[in-house]
Parts: structure tokens; C-alpha cells; sequence
């Protein structure tokens, strides 16, 4: 029997997973607490810990892990920048959900632009009050307005798939361009000058952190609609709340936001918020924010579970060799040793 601590546990993560887990050979531990240098004890015993995004899997956890011999972790995520893969490399192997729905966070992405550039969220709160006046409610019409798509990878294209349906212009930015796309690719500067829309689908790396500051709104055309269903860290928050004020940015769609960890996925209503930059973009009639909910479809979180209790599976079977494993060399093909088809260390 595997035994598997799954830190960071929602209500809506244990069905699927008890489906696919627990009945068979592998137990979790469901703990409600992230993982961090306090909690990492509650791994003592276990086989391998399952974490989500605002767990933290820095050096320091990592090396407890592996005294109290954890021999995976597996997020049951596609982002993995909370972990620290150089440092789990040689210790413990690390394996992800590189795909569970990209329609869901697709989708949802569209559906905070449409939202918002046809206040409905304003127009559902009217109503709701019987009041059914339309002034202020004016918006604009997607087709053909330019969609600048930062990422082109699995969410990015079906992304701009949609954008097309509904008669946009699209243009592209992504450091791999997928050549035989038929992918409008420009320079990210000439995206951030020619878009009325731009929507972020790269993964946050040193490169891409803060990517939207403070000159790339100085280049953007007046109006522009910022869409952040990726990573919180793409944003510098203050630069776009400085935007925002300066009348540069027409609306924000936030899914994710750089200092979520101890904020989103929780119930704060009956308490004072600490973060005076998130309730100043809140307060902003022109903000939206979900908190990272980007990927929450039942189709989705039973590919998660699947797929998470699978690589766990592979991992402690036969040759251990999993496809979704990671490590630091990824993306590097010459040194990559998942195209051998061996694991990573
Ligand atoms: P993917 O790996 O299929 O695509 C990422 C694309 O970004 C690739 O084409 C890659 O070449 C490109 N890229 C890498 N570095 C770049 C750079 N410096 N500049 C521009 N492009 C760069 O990933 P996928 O599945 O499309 O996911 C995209 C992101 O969406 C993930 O990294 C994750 O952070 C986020 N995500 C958010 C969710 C949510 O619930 N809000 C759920 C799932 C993913």
C-alpha cells in the first residue's frame, strides 16, 4: 500500500480522488494544511506527498522530505513553480498533470473577458435588485477587436481557437512559436502595441515574472484588456493598479494573483483583508477576480486524480519510468532524458 500525504485538501479534491485512489492501493492522508517547512512532518511515514500550487516545495521541504524517505512528489497541477527542481533532483522525483482540461481554463478565460466587456457581472447585480436600468453597461464588440496571446501551448491554442469563433484578429508571442501552426507570431513588443485584448497562457519562470509591468503598459494601446488565467507572478499588480488608475488599462481579468497563497481558495469574508493592493484592484469596477478557478470542471478534476494516482502508480512500479515526470532539464532537449524513455536521475 502507497501511502500518499495530500497536502492543501479542498472539499472538492476528495471525491474524485477517493474514487480513484483509496479503494485500490494507494491511501491518502488528507490534511487541509499547505505544505511549508512547519507542516513537512506531517509526511513522516508516508511514501509520497501530493501537493497543489500554493504548497511550498523550496530546498528546505525538500531535503526533510527526503530524510524521512518520500520518494515523490506529485502535483496534482500543470504549473510546477512552487517547486524546487534543481534541488529535488538526485532526491526525489517530481511528476505532474502537464494536461487535465485545457478547455477549462480556456474557456474560463473567455468567459472573465465576455464577462467583463459586457458588464455582466454588473448587469447580474442590477437585476438581482430590480433594477433594470442599462446605464453604464455600454461594452464593446470581441469581433474583430486583436487578441494578443502570450504562450501558445496547450490553453493558448485553444484559446485563440475561441477568439477566431468569435471573429477576432490574433496575434501571438510565444519563446517556442509553433511554426506549423498557422500562428500569427509577432515580437512581444509589437504584441503589447497591437492588442485590444492580451491574454497570458505562459508558465512563470524567471524570464516571464513580471512580464506585465510597468513599460510593457506603457506600450499597450489605451483600453486594453488584460486576461491572467496563468500565474499571479506574470503581473507586477502594482504596475497594472497604476494602469488601471491612469485610465491605460480598460478592464483586468484576474484568475490568479502573485500573493494568493494565503488568500485564495479560502472563505475571507468575515475577515479584515491584509492585502491593500488586492482590495484596491477588487474595489476597481473595471477588475474581476476569481481565485484560481480557472480549472475547477468535473471533467477536469477527474482527469487530475486519474492521472495523478496513475503517475504515482508508475512511479513505484516495475522500471519507475513516468511520462510526466520533471525535472530542471525540461524543455532542454539534448539533456532531457524522458525522449530516452528513462527516468530523470
Ligand atoms: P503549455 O506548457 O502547454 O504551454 C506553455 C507555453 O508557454 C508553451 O508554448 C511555451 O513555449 C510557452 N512559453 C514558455 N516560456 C515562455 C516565455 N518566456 N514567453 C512566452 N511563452 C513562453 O502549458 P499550458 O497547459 O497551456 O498552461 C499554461 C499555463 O496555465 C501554466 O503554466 C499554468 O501556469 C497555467 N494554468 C492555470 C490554471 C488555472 O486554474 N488558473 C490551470 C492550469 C494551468
Amino acid at each position: 500500500m502507497t501511502k500518499v500525504a495530500f497536502f492543501d485538501t479542498k472539499a472538492y479534491d476528495k471525491p474524485s480522488f477517493e474514487q480513484y485512489g483509496n479503494q485500490h492501493d494507494i491511501r491518502f492522508r488528507f490534511l487541509e494544511t499547505k505544505l511549508n517547512e512547519d507542516t513537512v512532518d506531517l509526511a513522516k511515514g508516508c511514501d509520497a506527498v501530493c501537493v497543489f500550487v500554493n504548497d511550498t516545495v523550496n530546498a528546505a521541504v525538500i531535503d526533510k522530505l527526503y530524510e524521512y524517505g518520500v520518494k515523490i512528489i506529485a502535483l496534482r497541477s500543470a504549473g510546477y513553480n512552487n517547486v524546487d527542481l534543481r534541488s529535488a533532483y538526485g532526491k526525489i522525483h517530481v511528476v505532474h498533470v502537464p494536461a487535465y482540461s485545457p478547455y477549462a481554463v480556456a474557456e474560463h478565460a473567455m468567459a472573465l473577458l465576455l464577462t467583463s466587456v459586457r458588464r455582466i457581472h454588473k448587469a447580474y447585480n442590477r437585476t438581482r435588485e430590480f433594477n433594470f436600468s442599462l446605464n453604464g453597461l455600454t461594452g464593446f464588440d470581441l469581433h474583430g477587436k486583436t487578441a494578443g496571446v502570450i504562450g501558445t501551448g496547450k490553453i493558448g491554442r485553444i484559446f485563440i481557437d475561441i477568439c477566431r469563433g468569435f471573429g477576432m484578429k490574433v496575434i501571438a508571442y510565444d519563446l517556442f512559436p509553433a511554426m506549423d501552426s498557422g500562428i500569427e507570431y509577432v515580437p512581444l513588443e509589437t504584441l503589447f502595441e497591437h492588442s485590444d485584448i492580451i491574454s497570458l497562457h505562459c508558465p512563470l519562470t524567471d524570464d516571464t515574472r513580471h512580464m506585465i509591468n510597468a513599460a510593457a503598459i506603457e506600450k499597450m494601446k489605451k483600453g486594453v484588456v488584460i486576461v491572467n488565467t496563468s500565474r499571479g507572478g506574470l503581473i507586477d499588480a502594482e504596475a497594472l493598479l497604476e494602469g488601471i488608475k491612469a485610465r491605460k488599462i480598460g478592464a483586468a481579468c484576474l484568475d490568479v494573483y502573485e500573493e494568493e497563497a494565503d488568500i485564495f481558495f479560502e472563505d475571507r469574508s468575515g475577515h479584515i483583508m491584509d492585502d491593500d493592493l488586492l482590495s484596491r484592484l477588487i474595489s476597481m469596477p473595471n477588475v474581476i477576480v476569481t481565485s484560481h478557478q480557472a480549472f475547477l470542471t468535473e471533467e477536469a478534476l477527474n482527469n487530475i486524480a486519474e492521472t495523478t494516482v496513475n503517475n504515482i502508480r508508475s512511479c513505484f512500479e516495475n522500471d519507475g519510468i513516468c511520462d510526466n515526470e520533471l525535472c530542471y532539464r525540461c524543455g532542454n532537449i539534448e539533456q532531457c532524458k524522458k525522449v530516452r524513455k528513462q527516468r530523470c536521475f
